[in-house]
């Protein structure tokens, strides 16, 4: 049996990009059999760059409704937040005390992000070590993540062969899991979708919105009756991500002969998102106002996640001289 972990921040509502680029393919992965998925929502993880208590209480409600509309097996497998099995931050500490300052200080995502933000604080430096104990309290064997998230992934496995060495096996050295075959998803500029460049279509926002914000993706301003090249433009290349082949070749054909304009494609673009997350939104809108149904289903992985913590950390702690 392969056990599977992965985290998502709760430093917003989840968008198209996380959706398609890592929320169905790691459902994808826990569907397979022989495979026991721990699901987490990283809510201390986001202490690093969210202040705002209520901010970040709906970020995570937000993230964890997003994962069971999308069909997260709450049953089989193991959904929590982070800050709920506290664990994770006392093997934190420990690993902290094992690892070595210049393998954080030399941590690409802290580089780059000490070099942009207001707030340097020390939460962003151990930031990875943090994040390999959320690994490594659960003995994951794979970890799906997105291409920036590698090197952390190096880092969880020096510290886990490190710990090894020294007090004899104990953690299981994970693997990360970077599906290649996993689409960028553009956002409404055409660049990577992403929360920081304030490019994304949130397909959970409500039906006027979510038009406004499929309006806004840029386009050229070829006139509607000219012909127009799909795969140049930012519509299409949303919709091909979304459409089945059928609909893929009758936008590409209207594109190609020209009398259709962008903003029919926006139009059937919205139409197909609304039509194709129909069940998905109302689930999402139903966990977003029934707080209680949804920490009912979090505490049910939360109790698991906790136990599964304790045992871990009790080996760990005799290990260590604590107990
Ligand atoms: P953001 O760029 O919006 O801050 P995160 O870095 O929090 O997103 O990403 C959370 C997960 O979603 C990661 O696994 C990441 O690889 C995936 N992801 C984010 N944006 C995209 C995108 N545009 N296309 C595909 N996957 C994405
Ligand atoms: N750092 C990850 C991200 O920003 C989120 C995360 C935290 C995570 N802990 C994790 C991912 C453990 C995988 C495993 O995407």
């Amino acid at each position: 049996m392969a056990r599977i972990l992965t985290g998502i921040q709760s430093s917003g509502v989840p968008h198209l990009g996380n959706i398609l680029g890592a929320i169905l393919p790691a459902i994808k992965i826990s569907k397979e059999s022989g495979n026991e998925s721990f699901f987490f929502i990283a809510d201390l993880h986001s202490f690093t760059s969210i202040k705002e208590a209520s901010v970040r209480r709906y970020n995570t409600n937000a993230v964890a409704a997003a994962w069971v509309a999308f069909g997260f097996d709450t049953d089989k497998n193991i959904l929590y937040r982070q800050s709920k099995v506290a664990e994770v931050c006392e093997l934190s500490w420990y690993l902290n005390c094992l690892t070595p300052y210049p393998m954080l200080a030399n941590a690409h995502s802290f580089k780059d992000k000490s070099g942009k933000l207001a707030d340097v604080n020390a939460g962003l430096f151990t930031y990875p070590v943090l994040m390999a104990a959320d690994i490594l309290l659960y003995n994951a064997n794979y970890v799906p993540v997105g291409k920036d998230q590698i090197q952390h992934l190096e880092i969880t496995r020096d510290i886990a062969l490190k710990f090894n060495s020294l007090y004899g096996e104990t953690f299981v050295v994970p693997e990360a899991i970077t599906d290649t075959q996993v689409m960028i998803v553009p956002g409404t500029d055409g660049q990577k979708m992403s929360k920081s460049y304030h490019n994304f279509i949130d397909i959970f926002k409500a039906d006027n919105e979510l038009l406004k914000d499929i309006k806004s993706i840029v386009t050229d301003s070829l006139p509607l009756e000219a012909p127009k090249d799909p795969e140049a433009c930012n519509v299409f290349k949303i919709y091909k991500l979304i459409a089945n082949d059928e609909q893929i070749n009758t936008m590409r054909n209207n594109y190609i002969k020209g009398g259709y304009g962008y903003g029919h494609a926006k139009k059937e673009l919205y139409e197909l998102i609304v039509s194709k997350f129909a069940t998905q939104r109302e689930e999402f809108k139903f966990l977003m106002s029934n707080e209680s149904a949804l920490y009912h289903i979090l505490e049910k992985g939360e109790n698991k996640a906790r136990e599964y913590a304790q045992d871990t950390l009790s080996v760990v702690r005799k290990k260590l001289g604590y107990s």
